[in-house]
């Protein structure tokens, strides 16, 4: 046998470990056998839990020159993983129409069933599969677009969001809702943020403007986890709100959320709510689900997929697991990522309890290094935290944190972003400059350090954002 590098070792023997215990009489047959029973408990023995060589070999394809603290953006995906992947790529290639007819569907299935069981959602069919949080805005967002042509909604009536909302889903807004005669209601919430109080109180008014003169909030988009600058948002209170106040719909959109927060469907109680696989639960870009609520009023039946194949009108699930020709690998492992996720100490939320505890650590570590401030108290982060920049640096544009950004990646080989936090009126030196950083299972203290050292180098050089050219 041909000597393998570390990523194809990894997979190798994580497929023969999971082929022994799975497969059938056939070989073929062995990826399709593991994903039929995934366990959503992770195993109690500590001898059988993933060990850090084993980690460090799972990640062993990022690039090591860089500290990649930044999961946040692209998240990760395990080698053991892309190899699986690869395995159902090569399933379709090897007799496209067997696969087409006899697995594609079921096997959707199958990963939209542990998906249900993960959010705790009540039925499978509240759960349709989707490339990516963008995609699940746009499925929602052309359904509240709908409502304003078809006289359902009459102009003026309000979607409120925040204006930390993401900025492709704002754009969404603009090309679906404001181009139909909705009224946009921005939350402006604070920053740094204080208390959950604070969100909820802002919230509170921008409803009421929704209201006013006699108008109906149709809609409420609210973040789980926002992504700049990047705070949990209290969302089951919010929701709450949202129906004392007669809110027709509420979204959710937790782009950040499986993996990074509690994500279950009866406690929150929103009428859609998306989260991407790729970002915390190490899926292969890009697999993401919208969770669509099973109402009385039926508002969920008039959802449809934006890219129309010959499945339109047998419900998004299926619209959503048929788009035409592509690859649909990404969706086929989710079974797999929770085999995966379930090699570590309590499981998914083992990891995330774990990603929180160190991002905060690693959070304070800097700020103690740079004598700032973290942007939000920690119980309001959860796998990222915002963290301040000496002044000294001057960063006083979007442009400038960008330039920083580049700098930070070209000569000191970290990649973080960095968010602009415009000052307000009156504040004098107050920190205008925030890393985001992220910690995922493949971090390690040292790549906080090596960030650290790098501000701390460019503040000795007496470096300033204006010397930045472009
Ligand atoms: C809050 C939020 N919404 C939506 C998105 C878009 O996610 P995607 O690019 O996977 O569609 C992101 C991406 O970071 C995000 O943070």
């Amino acid at each position: 046998m041909a000597s393998l590098s570390p990523p194809e070792e990894a997979a190798a023997s994580y497929l023969h470990r999971h082929t022994k215990r799975y497969s059938s009489s056939n070989g073929v047959e062995s990826v399709s056998d593991f994903s039929k029973r995934p366990k959503i408990s992770p195993p109690q023995q500590s001898s059988n839990f993933i060990s850090p060589s084993e980690i460090e070999s799972e990640f062993s394809h990022h690039d090591p020159d860089f500290a990649r603290v930044n999961n946040g953006s692209f998240g990760c995906c395990p080698s053991s993983i892309l190899a699986l992947q690869r395995d159902w790529q090569l399933r379709f290639l090897r007799q496209p129409d067997r696969f087409y007819f006899d697995e594609l569907k079921p096997k959707i299935s199958e990963s939209r069933a542990v998906i249900k069981r993960l959010i705790n959602a009540e039925h499978e069919d509240e759960v349709s599969i989707v490339d990516n949080a963008t995609t699940a805005a746009a499925i929602v967002l052309q359904q509240t677009a709908w409502a304003f042509r078809e006289g359902r909604f009459e102009k003026g009536d309000a979607v409120v969001m925040l204006h930390y909302a993401y900025g492709s889903v704002k754009k969404s807004v603009e090309a679906y809702v404001t181009r139909s005669g909705g009224q946009v209601i921005e939350v402006l919430l604070p920053f740094p943020v204080i208390s959950a109080d604070e969100i909820v109180g802002r919230f509170r008014k921008a409803l009421e403007s929704g209201k006013a003169n006699g108008r109906r909030v149709r809609l409420a988009l609210i973040d789980h986890v926002t992504s700049m600058p990047s705070v949990v948002i209290p969302i089951k209170e919010l929701v709450k709100i949202c129906r004392e106040e007669g809110v027709d719909q509420v979204f959710v959109d937790a782009a950040h959320g499986i993996g990074c927060v509690d994500v279950d469907m009866k406690e929150i109680g929103a009428d859609f709510y998306t989260s991407n696989l790729h970002k915390w639960f190490f899926a292969p870009p890009s697999v993401a689900f919208l969770y669509c609520r099973k109402s009385k009023n039926g508002c969920a039946a008039d959802l449809h997929h934006p890219v129309v194949s010959n499945e339109y009108g047998n419900g998004l699930a299926i619209e959503s697991s048929w788009v035409g020709t592509r690859d649909y690998s990404a969706q086929l492992v989710v079974p797999s990522i929770l085999e995966f996720v379930n090699r570590f100490e309590g499981g998914i939320d083992g990891i995330k309890k774990r990603n929180h505890e160190s991002v905060v650590e690693m959070g304070q570590m800097l700020v103690k290094s740079w004598g700032t401030q973290l942007g939000c108290p920690p119980e309001m982060c959860a796998s990222m935290v915002m963290v301040g920049l000496p002044v000294c640096l001057g960063v006083s544009s979007d442009s400038d944190a960008l330039k920083l950004r580049t700098l930070l990646r070209e000569r000191f080989r970290v990649e973080t972003p960095i968010y602009f936090r415009p000052p307000g009126e009156g504040e004098i030196d107050a920190i205008a400059g925030y890393v985001r950083i992220s910690f995922q299972v493949y971090n390690k203290p040292e790549d906080y350090h090596r960030l650290r050292d790098a501000v701390n180098e460019l503040v000795r050089e007496g470096f300033r954002c204006t010397s930045l050219s472009g």
